[in-house]
């Protein structure tokens, strides 16, 4: 059996711009998933869902994933188990992260030889097949770990401190929260656009101080640019309670991550504070996860 593992991501900078060309920052974070895959007689794919063959309602993903590796190697027969760490549908990454651990599993199980970069790129062909449109985001920052500018496609350095979520648990659909953005860029050209170039912007400032390792300066940012999230339509009360517990109780910074109106909040904090910070975030009602960036992309196991 072949174990292959591809982490989550939390954007610190740039989620919305980046749909319009603009820089974003995303870090990957240490919340996993996990696929196991065997040679067997015929196609089984079981995970939380349940047990399915091939099934684009279920397991699109890894249905996807199988058909394109035919591409490479004849698959007849395969069983593959998923385990995942990283909340569905909650902006950090889950769709990413089991398309890609999935590419490299069967890549690995019928030796298809393909490089991270080919993974990266087959990975985002899938995404955008299941989901309609995606960014090259997800994919790409899962492939390679660390943190990474998007679209430039850079290495910047690791981020050191603790980094807790908070999700809301509330369904936040990318496609519509996206969609409404691009409509009231529509309406208000002349407010809209300055300020999804000043978020692209900060993201420049930040490469900088990610790599200087100038949290103070990466918090300032980052909590500008939740309000900046908030003035374009994406924020709600849950996030801003949360974006607001984690602050209050310690936290470097805090702002929404992915989509927004609903799914998660991201929160920096020093090792001294991340108790509390969490602790914050449970008292709302909400649920915490306290991780840290990690510089593995997807990778073979065992
Ligand atoms: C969603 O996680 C991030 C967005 O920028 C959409 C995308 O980049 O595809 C809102």
């Amino acid at each position: 059996m072949i174990t292959c593992s591809a982490p989550g991501k939390v954007y610190l900078f740039g989620e919305h711009a980046v749909v319009y060309g603009y820089s974003a920052i995303c870090c990957a974070i240490d919340l996993r998933t996990r696929v196991h895959v065997e040679h067997s007689d015929s196609i089984m794919i079981e995970s939380s869902l349940g047990m399915t063959r091939l099934d684009l309602e279920i397991h699109p993903y890894v249905t996807k994933v199988i058909e394109k590796m035919q591409e490479f190697t004849e698959i007849r027969g395969v069983k593959i188990k998923i385990e995942s760490e990283i909340p569905v549908g909650s902006g950090l990454g889950s769709s990413a992260a089991v398309t890609i651990a999935s590419i490299q599993a069967l890549n690995e199980l019928f030796s298809c030889n393909l490089k991270s970069e080919d993974i990266a790129i087959i990975g985002h062909e899938i995404e955008k097949q299941v989901q309609g449109s995606a960014s090259p985001t997800d994919t790409y920052v899962s492939t390679m770990g660390g943190v990474v500018m998007i679209p430039e496609r850079k290495k910047l350095n690791s981020i050191d401190c603790a980094i807790v979520i908070g999700n809301t648990g509330k369904f936040s659909s990318t496609k519509k929260l996206v969609a409404n953005v691009g409509e009231l860029r529509g309406e208000f050209p002349n407010i809209i656009d300055p300020i999804l170039t000043s978020i692209g912007d900060m993201s420049h400032n930040a490469e900088i101080f990610v790599n200087h390792g100038d949290y103070s300066s990466i918090g300032k940012l980052m909590n500008v640019n939740h309000g900046l999230l908030d003035a374009i339509g994406v924020g709600g009360a849950e996030l801003s309670e949360l974006v607001y517990a984690a602050r209050n109780s310690g936290a470097i910074s805090a702002k929404i991550t992915g989509a927004g109106g609903g799914g998660c909040i991201v929160a920096l904090a020093n090792d001294t504070d991340i108790e509390n910070v969490a602790k914050a975030i449970r008292n709302t009602g909400a649920e915490a996860m306290i991780t840290r960036n990690t510089d593995k992309g997807v990778r073979l196991e065992s």
